[in-house]
């Protein structure tokens, strides 16, 4: 099959909402392999545009009891992602204000596709507009509380420079990476899947019927996913498959994920990896196999209780940690519950943020 059918079919399997087939038809494929990381660029941003169907014209920021409202015209900021919109069109929470500026690029995808749909400090057409986050953060009000998102695969940058009154949403941080009390991990961005469950019934159902153990699929470069691979070699009812792609269209690793008990998580290139949301929005038992990646929302989500975390250089015991887990189901199901209340998107996260807020003692967005 030429390269561009390949990619086409795989396009195509890829994505069930309407609105990411309209993208696609102007997509240009080519068989050089670029066609690929369009591919995947694509994905990425088809994934956080959660309120695609609503036109973004202008958005409202906070507002709190003790300071007026203030209102952003988001289609004024130059370079902005779809990510940033949709969290700047997030509904208003009391304990803070988004940045109004451009923070959640990602650094491996507006590589590709257009600069016009995603900033980056590369991105020809918006180097010269935007100053970027660190400079930026000096225009804020330092009476004011903010939330920023840090959506580089490997992060940290940005939590350095920003002062106090800017809490960082990091997507791919070390504990050392952010600031004690100020900020927070937050989870890889998902796209909507047709066989995520629907209903905590259905989860139950599924696990209840599950065969498998375990399951993994990805490819296979890293050494921590070959070693994974290796170490459940003889488990019969735990599949790491990294021979396929994630993509593989005959195989539907979610319809694999949906018989099994438990997912793993195992890093890639980055140490978050997509597959941790998509395990959580499948109702699927998170098995993260340890680095040193913060946990989103660790503060207000009770992951020892929920999720399964086996130190990287203690592989040999991952099969009996999961065995040894009483509550499978409940657990199931609880990871689906907090999937739907603070991972799914930008909307969910935001409400996270003002629980940890109001969690560490702050109650309103003004700082008196
Ligand atoms: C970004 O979101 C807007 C509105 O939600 C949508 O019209 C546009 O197609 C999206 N852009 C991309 C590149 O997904
Ligand atoms: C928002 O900004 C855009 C682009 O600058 C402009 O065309 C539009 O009229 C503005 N909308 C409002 C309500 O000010
Ligand atoms: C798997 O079983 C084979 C044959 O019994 C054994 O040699 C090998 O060490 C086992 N591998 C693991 C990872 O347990
Ligand atoms: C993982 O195991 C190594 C080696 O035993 C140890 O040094 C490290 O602290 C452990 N990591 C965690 C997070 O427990």
């Amino acid at each position: 099959m030429p390269f561009s059918r390949h990619v086409f079919l795989l396009v195509a399997g890829l994505f069930c909402v309407n609105v990411v087939y309209k993208s696609i038809a102007s997509l240009s494929l080519d068989s050089s392999g670029h066609g690929f990381q369009q591919v995947k660029h694509l994905r990425l941003r088809n994934t956080i545009a959660r309120a695609e169907e609503q036109p973004i014209a202008t958005a409202t920021t906070v507002r709190t009891n003790d300071h007026p409202a203030t209102t952003i015209n988001v289609t004024a900021i130059p370079c902005l992602t779809n990510l940033t919109r949709t969290l700047l069109n997030a509904p208003a929470i009391s304990t803070r204000h988004v940045v109004p500026f451009e923070t959640g690029y990602e650094t491996n995808w507006p590589k590709y596709g257009s600069a016009k749909v995603a900033w980056h400090p590369d991105a020809p057409s918006c180097r010269n507009e935007h100053p970027g986050p660190c400079k930026s953060f000096k225009t804020l009000d330092e009476n004011m509380k903010y939330f920023a998102l840090d959506m580089r695969g490997n992060g940290g940058g940005i939590a350095k420079c920003a002062p106090d009154n800017v809490m960082i949403g990091c997507l791919s941080c070390t504990k050392k990476e952010l600031r004690d009390g100020i900020d927070i991990a937050v989870p890889p961005p998902t796209f909507l899947h047709e066989e995520y469950p629907d209903s905590v019934t259905e989860v139950e159902d599924r696990c209840l019927t599950a065969e498998r153990l375990a399951y993994f699929r990805g490819q296979g470069r890293t050494k921590i996913r070959k070693q994974v691979a290796q170490a459940v070699l003889n488990e019969t009812d735990i599949v790491v498959d990294l021979t396929k792609g994630y993509n593989n269209q005959e195989l539907n690793a979610f319809q694999e994920l949906a018989n099994s008990k438990f997912g793993l998580i195992i890093r890639g290139d980055n140490m978050f990896t997509y597959r941790f949301s998509e395990v959580c929005a499948m109702g699927v038992v998170p098995v993260v196999i340890g680095t040193d990646w913060q946990l989103p929302f660790s503060e207000i989500i009770d992951w020892p209780n929920l999720a399964v975390v086996v130190n990287s250089s203690a592989l040999d015991t991952l099969a009996s940690a999961m065995r040894a887990v009483p509550d499978v189901c409940e657990r199931q199901k609880r990871v689906y519950e907090l999937y739907h209340k603070y991972l799914k998107g930008p909307e969910e996260w935001m409400k996270a943020v003002e629980e940890i807020d109001l969690l560490r003692g702050g109650s309103a967005g003004h700082l008196s």
